[in-house]
């Protein structure tokens, strides 16, 4: 049976087990940063991609990392096969979500790093649960919110940092509207992604997304979506979005490791588009899942 495991620091232990100190200054303070991925055929999928986005965290909020990416990947996997996950002998797959963190540490009640010179590594694996079809194959509705994603002078949306209030805050707002996810603006009033995801638009067959500029984490399927597009021959454009560009688009939809691709149909209470799916985003998402069952299969199958 597939469950939930975790390595603290080194140390494998069942869910009901995972401890770690109140005087982590993870718990204490919100300083230390994350990755989340997931596998498809039991293969964590673009796992490079997410160690040096969690290095290029780590350096914004001088935290040193204690591991080499070899290291995070063997945990995760001594994880994943005591969660009863990834490929099993008789050639079945269980995927799963792997959510690698690193903290500053434990130490005194100080802000002074010098008081945690060893940082918290902890990977938690669970089996995968995908979105619900419905979401992929009708759309979602999604909310703007009031709050303003962080300036990039301050927490900088490009940490993917384990603070995450300012997201939850946004995540409550459009929970509360029936959103499936909160839109933000910047403190310019420009659009920058949502809650928990990267946010697209198609008009006149262009792919397009706010740039890193707008203040907005550097999602890995952001990236690896605006590739997809320019290899199926579409336009792409990082661009300043504002929400009249969101109103008045063809398509819409958000892109991150769990959710994917997910068609955005309404947004507050105006339709997308004609309010399903569109054709490019739908285009997409069978790319994206061909690539990343292709990149998976075999060890080094071409994509
Ligand atoms: C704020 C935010 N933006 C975007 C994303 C998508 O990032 P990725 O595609 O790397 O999963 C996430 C994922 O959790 C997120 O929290």
């Amino acid at each position: 049976m597939a469950a939930t495991y975790v390595n603290v620091n080194g140390v494998l232990t069942d869910a009901a087990h995972a401890t770690i100190s109140v005087f982590d200054h993870g718990f204490l303070f919100g300083e230390g940063v994350y990755e989340v991925c997931r596998t498809y055929n039991g293969e964590p999928f673009l796992f490079d991609r997410h160690m040096q986005r969690m290095r290029a965290s780590a350096a914004m909020i001088a935290l040193d990392v204690p591991c080499s990416d070899d290291e995070f990947l063997r945990r995760a996997k001594e994880t994943m096969a005591a969660a009863g996950l990834g490929r099993q002998p008789d050639g079945s797959v269980r995927d799963a979500y792997v959510r690698i963190l690193l903290t500053r540490g434990i130490g005194e009640l100080t802000y002074d790093p010098a008081a945690t010179p060893v940082p918290s590594v902890v990977v938690i694996v669970k089996p995968n649960v995908q979105v619900p079809a419905s979401q992929h194959a009708n759309g979602v509705p999604i909310m703007f919110v009031d709050i303003v994603r962080n300036h990039p002078q301050s927490v900088s949306p490009l940490i993917k940092s384990n603070n995450l209030l300012n997201n939850a805050l946004g995540m409550q707002q459009a929970l509360k509207r029936g959103g499936v996810e909160g839109v933000f603006r910047n403190y310019r009033g420009e659009i920058s992604e949502c809650a928990q995801s990267n946010l697209f638009i198609v008009s006149g067959g262009v792919v397009r997304t706010p740039g890193l500029e707008a203040g907005l984490l550097a999602g890995i399927t952001r990236a690896f979506v605006l590739e997809i597009a320019a290899e199926l021959g579409y336009r792409t454009e990082e661009a300043v979005l504002r929400d009249a560009d969101l109103f008045g688009a063809d398509e819409a939809f958000l892109t991150s490791t769990t959710k994917e691709i997910v068609p955005v149909v309404r947004v507050d209470d105006r339709p997308v588009g004609t309010g399903r799916p569109g054709p490019i985003t739908q285009a997409l998402l069978a790319e994206y899942r061909r690539k990343a069952e292709a990149m998976t299969a075999a060890p080094h199958a071409p994509a």
